[in-house]
């Protein structure tokens, strides 16, 4: 079987070279970045009015896209619309379940503009117009995570700092809810990473013409570089508690939920 052709020797060089040339953006790529979180942004508005009428997963897919496909050329990505414990999987783009009262939804999507850049965000946003005390407890605390990642986007930090922040901050939030046994700091050790069972993913990718953008760059100018004014990236941390996870109380149990903005690095910090 032939490898794909990124795989081939030479090829592999001339892919990373090009990544590595779309990870600072110029200033009509960032236009295109505003643009199109823009039209994100009103197109989950479309979703949220939406609320307490439409009854299905693939309701709000349709609405969602259909703005996308209104405005832009299309979604940049398969839309995740994830109610109740469908927001457990991540990347669930069946997209075939109902909607509860009661129940969360996390919709993670973003429109794709004419000149092929996307957004990439994600709300979880309860559809009875207000969190339950165990949803708004675990959405509180990654909100706190996103905050704490936010803060660290500037140059001179290198591209996992957002993440480190964060995962302590959400390693903190399991101590304290009494789910990761110890201490936040003997979880984190790299050969635990205890917390990993409840986050399940990092918190950045970059973000451009492709949703997980630049990603053929080498690892020491993209994972393990510096943050550079004009680079854009999400910052997207989450919490996702399985039905059937015994070493989570019950009242957390199916809540799954996840924050994710688009942010441009600047000469000084960063603009959301
Ligand atoms: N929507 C895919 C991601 O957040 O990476
Ligand atoms: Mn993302
Ligand atoms: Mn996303």
């Amino acid at each position: 079987r032939l490898a794909p052709a990124h795989e081939r020797p030479g090829d592999r060089e001339l892919a990373a070279a090009i990544s590595e040339l779309r990870l600072i953006k110029d200033a009509l790529e960032i236009e295109e970045l505003r643009a199109v979180t823009a039209s994100t942004r009103r197109a989950f508005e479309d979703v949220i009015r939406s609320f307490g009428r439409a009854s299905s997963e693939r309701e709000v897919e349709g609405l969602f896209n259909l703005r996308a496909r209104v405005e832009g050329n299309d979604v940049g990505y398969g839309t995740i619309a994830a109610s109740g414990a469908n927001a457990c999987i991540l990347h669930w783009t069946r997209n075939d379940g109902p909607l509860r009262e009661g129940d969360l939804l996390l919709l993670d999507a973003g429109v794709e503009g004419h000149a092929l850049y996307t957004a990439d965000i994600t709300r979880t946003l309860p559809l009875s117009g207000r969190f339950s005390p165990a949803q708004r407890e675990l959405y509180e605390l990654v909100w706190r995570a996103q905050q704490a990642a936010l803060e660290a986007v500037r140059p001179g930090n290198d591209f996992m700092e957002p993440n480190r922040r964060a995962q302590r901050v959400l390693a903190e939030g399991l101590v304290a809810l009494g789910i990761l046994q110890g201490s936040a700091d003997e979880a984190l050790r790299d050969e635990h990473q205890f917390h990993k069972r409840y986050t399940l993913h990092n918190v950045s990718h970059m973000l451009g013409l492709d949703v997980h953008d630049c990603a053929r760059a080498r690892e020491e100018v993209y994972r393990y570089g510096p943050l550079q004014p004009g680079m854009v990236l999400t910052v997207e941390p989450g919490l996702y508690f399985q039905l059937d996870d015994l070493t989570v109380p019950e009242r957390y149990r199916g809540i799954g939920i996840r924050i994710e903005d688009d942010v441009l690095v600047t000469e000084h910090g960063h603009e959301n």
